[in-house]
């Protein structure tokens, strides 16, 4: 054992920022595959409880209930022949070698379905469940424009106004594109010297007073291939064009968008050269019908360390609507390139769309809100986003931010203008495989979370985790949740609540639990000491539950004369003896003191095997419960 350490850790203090809680989930809410699924696509609807989850040659339709997941799997087979040709003759992708599904979009109440259908990219019309061919007079773009030939592509396909839109990332000699795939409007690209190695992150339709000003911006990394090998090769992006557009002309952008701009995202502190240039993956939340709004992106370094910043929509469109071109020096008179317009049968003159031609990127760079990455401290490495905005009690909207990490589990982080507080860490999974896709369901209140085994949906306010007192549920923080002093209970923030009532309490701003009363006048509670006997010579380890990382943990012997330390083994804080503070026969109680209260968790009285027995001692505590402890920690 190591004695230093032990006598360092009279009390365990965890810092205030990792997170606060950490639960196992296990829900019957959860869906297993029947093999691994380790490419995965999902469509989820609003307000529904039917997650569509495209895999291997197969959509899983799976219906969520209270009581279970009804699953109905649609086979999307491909061409066997293909199929063993391609494993023939590939030399690294093998277990490519398949119908991945890569599209899931209801366009005008259609299901578009597309697969990688071993190299030759097919779509499908899906009814029900039923798959039928796409009709030969569909106004659709070949299938390869729509979906990547290999699942390790990332694309990104989204549904707007009755029209598909895609984005594939580049790949060996595939340059990549943003393009206007199916819908009524004329099907559109990006040029290709617009983009360099573009790998997509993730896009999102952004609202407009006017239905004619919506625009879609679309996140992504660049890579600078030729790059020497000190500079940063990545460039994380972000570009828009407007659903009005209707291309160029004849000569000149005939198939292209003609509202086109792109601009740099930065990640970082200021100026700093710590900066974080790949973006992995996007998140943008918008008002309904205004260009209001918050993206979060995460964003990788060259050691692979992940971060999360966050920008405003409006810092966006503005920099957009009013930044200097790159390279382009003359003044902008009349039509500004990027301008949606409502009249789209008559496209910006030549001279204009050659400025859109030559200067696809404005001058800003887009920095995040606060200057700087959000401050979690924490390992893990994260591999997937959503967020959630929650109206709390005070009528303030707050944002809360899902992070799926690569062990498979999840943070749930509430993010202020001042911080980023980290309410709780789940695990879900059986297995510790990173979580490969997420789905969020603000009507419903739903999360889902997927790994290549299973997929699982957890409610987004689940306030009676947080126990039944009112600290407990103030000092969660968790905008979901509020105390009811009338009913003496964490609940969560029903819809359509009554602000001006202060029926309920929350204090999400600081943690601060004052609101449940004076710590002084506060009664502590107090546990009756469970009996232990055991062996003089043998180890002894009790274990004390964790239920705050945010709190001091220490055990305290007879009525608090003296003091032993607490070391960590997994979900406990363990009473570890040390030669210097050899264990006594006593009483030992584990305290534990946040935001200024203190608080008996557990008490134990040990005696000495071969001691007498005081008369209270009608049960003793099984021996093999501490010893399981004690082995836990020793490994
Ligand atoms: C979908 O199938 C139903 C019958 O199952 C049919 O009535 C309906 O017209 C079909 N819809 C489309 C868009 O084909
Ligand atoms: C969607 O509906 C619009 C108008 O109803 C039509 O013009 C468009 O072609 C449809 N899109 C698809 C993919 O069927
Ligand atoms: C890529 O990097 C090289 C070396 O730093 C530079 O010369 C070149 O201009 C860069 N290419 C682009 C498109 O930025
Ligand atoms: C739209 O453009 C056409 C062709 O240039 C023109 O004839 C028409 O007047 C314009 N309509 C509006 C509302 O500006
Ligand atoms: C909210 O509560 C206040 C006072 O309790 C009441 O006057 C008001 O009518 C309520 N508002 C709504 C929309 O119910
Ligand atoms: C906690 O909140 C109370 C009232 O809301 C306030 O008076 C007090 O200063 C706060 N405590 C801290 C440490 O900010
Ligand atoms: C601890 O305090 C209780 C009551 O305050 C008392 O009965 C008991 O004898 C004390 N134990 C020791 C070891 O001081």
């Amino acid at each position: 054992m190591n004695r230093i350490l032990l006598a360092t850790l009279f009390s365990v203090v965890w810092a205030e920022r990792t997170p606060r809680l950490k639960f196992v989930i296990q829900e019957t809410n959860r869906f297993h595959f029947e093999k691994p699924e380790n490419y995965m696509t999902v469509y989820h609807k609003q307000g529904t409880d039917v997650l569509f989850v495209g895999g291997q040659a197969v959509i899983y339709m799976l219906t969520f209930t209270d009581k279970g997941v009804r699953d109905t799997k649609i086979p999307v087979v491909t061409n066997q022949n293909a199929k063993e040709a391609c494993i023939a003759k590939s030399t690294w992708g093998k277990l490519e070698c398949d119908n991945f599904i890569t599209v899931i979009e209801e366009v005008n109440d259609t299901f578009v379905v597309c697969g990688t259908n071993v190299g030759i990219p097919k779509c499908w019309f899906l009814n029900n469940t039923v798959l039928s061919e796409v009709p030969k007079d569909a106004r659709m773009a070949p299938a390869s424009d729509i979906s990547p030939p290999f699942p390790s592509h990332r694309s990104i396909s989204l549904s707007a106004e009755g029209s598909l839109y895609s984005a594939l990332s580049a790949v060996d000699q595939q340059k990549g594109s943003i393009r206007r795939v199916s819908g009524a409007g004329r099907l559109l690209k990006t040029e290709n010297k617009w983009l360099l190695n573009p790998q997509f992150a993730g896009a999102a339709v952004i609202p407009a007073s006017h239905k004619y000003k919506e625009e879609i911006y679309f996140i992504f990394s660049e890579i600078n291939k030729t790059a020497s090998v000190d500079d940063e090769p990545y460039r994380a992006r972000i570009a828009r064009v407007c659903l009005t557009d209707e291309g160029g002309v004849k000569n000149i952008l005939p198939d292209s968008w003609t509202t086109f701009l792109k601009a740099r995202v930065m990640c970082g502190s200021g100026n700093t050269p710590q900066q974080y240039n790949n973006i992995k993956q996007a998140y943008i939340l918008t008002a309904q019908e205004k260009r209001t709004g918050i993206m979060y992106g995460l964003f990788s370094n060259a050691w692979e360390k992940t971060v999360v910043c966050a920008y405003s929509i409006e810092d966006i469109d503005q920099a957009f609507s009013t930044s200097k071109l790159k390279g382009y020096n003359s003044p902008l008179t009349g039509h500004r390139p990027g301008t949606c317009t409502m009249n789209t049968t008559a496209p910006p003159n030549t001279k204009i769309l050659e400025v859109i031609r030559d200067h696809p990127e404005i001058e800003d760079v887009i920095r995040p809100i606060g200057g700087a990455p959000l401050d979690l401290p924490t390992e893990d490495h994260f591999t997937h986003i959503v967020m959630d905005t929650a109206l709390a009690v005070n009528g303030e909207h707050y944002s809360v931010v899902y992070l799926g990490t690569e062990q498979g589990k999840v943070l749930k982080v509430l993010h202020t203008l001042d911080e980023a507080f980290i309410i709780s860490q789940f695990s879900l999974f059986h297995n510790e495989g990173p979580v490969l896709s997420m789905a969020i369901d603000s009507q419903k209140g739903h999360l889902y979370v997927g790994t290549s085994t299973e997929i699982q949906r957890v409610p987004l306010a689940d306030c009676s985790r947080y126990g039944d007192s009112c600290r407990e549920c103030i000092l969660s923080r968790d905008p979901y949740c509020g105390w009811d002093p009338a009913k003496k209970k964490c609940l969560a923030i029903p819809a359509g609540y009554n602000i001006t009532t202060g029926a309920l309490s929350q204090s999400l701003d600081q943690s601060n639990a004052s609101i449940c009363g004076d710590v002084k006048a506060m009664k502590s509670r107090t546990t009756v000491p469970k009996d232990v006997i055991v062996d003089s010579k043998g180890p002894v380890l009790l274990p004390c539950p964790i239920r705050s990382y945010h709190a001091t943990y220490r055990w305290e012997k007879d009525n608090f004369s003296k003091r032993y330390p607490c070391t960590v083994s997994g979900t406990s804080c363990v009473l570890a003896p040390s030669p210097d503070l050899p264990l006594k026969e006593g009483v030992f109680r584990c305290m534990a003191e946040e935001d200024g209260f203190k608080q008996e968790v557990v008490s134990y009285r040990l005696v000495y095997n071969g001691s007498p027995l005081p008369a209270s001692f009608a049960s003793t505590l099984s021996l093999s419960v501490l010893l399981a402890a004690a082995t836990l920690w020793l490994l």
